[in-house]
């Protein structure tokens, strides 16, 4: 076993000023307050205003994760933007972000992995470290997912949201991150997708009308039963049972996929990090911007022992297993 580890030393995150209640939504589409926070949770949602990009929301929540780090951002080495929306076709919101830090020279890149990606860019992060690659990686999920639906689709609009989280990760004798896993099964590709884009449709892209499909409930019971099997695979694998974990912060799409997820694993809810019910689903930044708010309101300590759990379109879906 490698005698480097990542481990996570600053986070930070990042919502958008205006946000959008369900009573907002109640008058733009056939929806109401109670059908929302029924069947997912949601009250409300944060969205980028015209003129803010995805690089944006980035940058602020990795200056905060730089700040609480303690690091000095000339010390970064890497950095990866886990994102479905980013600024540009190309280059990468990743190569923005870096020269809106003041950065430059060291590698930096996107993932797309959908909801999922964050957990991919912290396992190639932590792949980066234990081959002695990198010392100090900047992660972040941000997404701006509002320019990608349409806002006449109750199926889908009530769900999303725009916002950020980061993170600082730093090459370390202990651990750190224990064991990450990721992967996919593109068999599913219209189950949840965006189906236009730069190859297909450039056109769609151009006129704004690229939006996300998802057939919810197919998604629901995947997303279940995956996050669910990841979860005790994770755990299997590391010689670990549930009652060892502190925290699950698993990918925020649904509260009820959260509880049946906390039941499959025989886990109170009390162990679950939620915040769906004030971010809706922002899709790759999910899972660090509840992190952040669980460690900034005290929930997250250091030592605890804490998994992380994506879930997304492709599908693509993955674990890391780490101790804060
Ligand atoms: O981030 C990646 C992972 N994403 C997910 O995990 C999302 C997974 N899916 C879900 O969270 C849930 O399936 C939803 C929240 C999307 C939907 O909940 P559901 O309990 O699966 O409802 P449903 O799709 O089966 O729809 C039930 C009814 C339908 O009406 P009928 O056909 O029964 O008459 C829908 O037309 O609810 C209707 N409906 C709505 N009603 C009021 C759908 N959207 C709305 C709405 N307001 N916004």
């Amino acid at each position: 076993m490698s005698d480097l580890y990542g481990r996570i030393i600053g986070t930070g995150s990042y919502l958008p000023e205006r946000i959008v209640t369900n009573a907002e939504l109640e008058k733009t589409v056939d929806t109401t307050d109670e059908w929302i926070v029924a069947r997912s949770g949601i009250k409300q949602r944060a969205i980028a205003a015209e003129g803010e990009f995805t690089s944006d929301l980035a940058y602020q929540a990795a200056a905060e994760a730089i700040k609480s780090s303690g690091i000095n951002k000339s010390d970064i080495d890497l950095i990866i933007v886990a994102t479905t929306t980013p600024d540009l076709v190309f280059p990468s919101t990743a190569t923005i972000v870096q020269t809106k830090l003041g950065l430059g020279g060291c590698a930096a890149f996107d993932v797309q992995a959908v909801c999922a990606g964050f957990v991919y860019g912290l396992d190639i992060v932590d792949k980066y470290i234990r081959s002695n690659s990198c010392k100090n990686a900047l992660i972040i999920g941000a997404e701006t997912f509002s320019r990608i639906i349409d806002w006449t689709d109750r199926t889908t609009c009530v769900l999303f949201g725009d916002g950020a989280g980061a993170m600082i990760v730093r090459a370390d004798n202990v651990p750190g991150i224990f064991s990450s896993s990721i992967y996919a099964d593109g068999a599913f590709k219209e189950l949840l997708w965006v189906p236009s884009g730069v190859s297909t449709a450039l056109s769609e892209l151009e006129m704004g009308r690229a939006f996300t499909k998802m057939k919810g409930n197919e998604v629901f019971r995947w997303a279940v039963n995956t996050m669910s099997n990841i979860a005790a695979k994770t755990l299997r694998d590391n010689d670990m049972d549930a009652s060892q974990l502190d925290w699950v912060v698993p990918h925020q799409a649904n509260i009820r996929i959260i509880r049946a997820i906390a039941k499959k694993l025989s886990l109170p809810m009390e162990k679950m990090v939620v915040t769906v019910a004030e971010h809706g689903n922002t899709s790759a930044a999910s899972i660090p911007l509840a992190f952040d708010y669980a460690q900034r309101d005290g929930r997250l300590k250091s030592g605890d022992i804490i998994l992380l759990e994506g879930f997304g379109g492709g599908f693509t879906w993955g674990s890391v297993l780490l101790k804060y």
